[in-house]
């Protein structure tokens, strides 16, 4: 059994059943997350993206021209064009679990790209990170937008920004967006959008595990259900059977009671006073925090 199907299998035989959110990513999880992206409701895409312009100046002055790019996540390298073009990057690595939509995105920014050096390989976070040995150990920024630092719980939040540091000499920076709290109907549209774009993003993943670990979930027996844990300050995604279900796996299998959930997703979020204490706890020091002006979202520049 591969370390995939293991967590998966162990996640789902749990009461109440948990799925990892790095399962949303197949090719076609990856897709639908660029729909999210374009949604209405969906505030942090473009309240991340207008912070970059009118920030990008001030941010590209003090991390400098000539950095190797690291972006953790980096999904379809979007931000990662724009940001390379601002501070006048040298060098760019993306990493991502979704190695084919990844490949595909970074072989594109390499076309429109020519001067920027573009490499792209498959790694998860959740785990050390080889960076492959011909990317320059000096003047890196490690690049970590779209808030996904939110979705790990405090301890594994915390690991995860010590194994950023470790990646960085004392010359190394850590560019990063985090989502901010607010106002519960904002958060909770954009996680439940009017268009069910996010109840497909988040069925997806059962798709997905059929194929990592050959169960028969059938998509039609879930529904989507995302709320605001205001005691935990998080947004949960959960799928939630609509009828009595028996779900089979080689070697296992497990029954859902009507109303019983699959818990998919938290998304933290942060006040900027509690996140530079994470990130000094992490070995990062010197912040500096730009908001929008609604005070939604934070990209935070990080130094050792
Ligand atoms: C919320 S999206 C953000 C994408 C892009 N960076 C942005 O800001 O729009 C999260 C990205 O992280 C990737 N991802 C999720 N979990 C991961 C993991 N454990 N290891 C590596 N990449 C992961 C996903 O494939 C996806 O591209």
């Amino acid at each position: 059994m591969s370390d995939a199907a293991r967590e998966i299998t162990e996640g789902l035989s749990h009461t109440p059943a948990t799925l990892s959110p790095k399962y949303f990513y197949d090719a076609r999880g990856s897709q639908i997350f660029e729909e999210i992206t374009r949604l209405p409701e969906y505030y942090p895409t473009r309240t991340e993206r207008e912070i970059m312009r009118l920030h990008g100046r001030d941010i590209a002055r003090r991390v400098g021209p000539g950095r190797t790019v690291i972006e953790l996540g980096a999904g379809n390298c979007e931000k990662a064009r724009s940001l390379c073009q601002t501070i006048a990057a040298s060098r760019f690595v993306a990493v991502d679990i979704s190695e084919e939509f990844l490949q595909q995105s970074a072989a594109r920014l390499q076309a429109e790209m020519p001067m920027l050096t573009v490499c792209a390989f498959a790694a998860d976070l959740s785990h050390e990170i080889d960076l492959p040995g011909d990317v320059p150990a000096a003047h890196r920024l490690v690049y970590y937008p779209g808030s996904s630092i939110g979705n790990f719980d405090l301890p594994q939040a915390q690991a995860l920004l010590q194994r950023m540091r470790h990646m960085l000499h004392d010359d190394g920076a850590l560019l990063i967006g985090v989502d901010l709290r607010k106002d519960v109907a904002v958060l909770e549209a954009a996680y439940d959008d009017a268009a069910g774009v996010t109840a497909a993003f988040n069925l997806n993943a059962l798709a997905h595990v059929n194929r990592l670990i050959g169960s028969d979930f059938d998509l039609a027996d879930w529904k989507h259900v995302a709320f605001f844990n205001h005691e935990a300050s998080r947004i949960e995604m959960h799928l939630e059977a609509v009828v009595d279900v028996r779900v089979h796996w080689p070697g296992g299998g497990r029954g859902f009671a009507r109303g019983e959930r699959i818990h998919t997703e938290n998304s933290y979020k942060y006040d900027n006073e509690g996140f530079a204490g994470l990130l000094d706890q992490a070995g990062f020091h010197r912040t500096v925090a730009w908001t929008d002006p609604q005070r939604w979202f934070a990209v935070v520049l990080a130094c050792p």
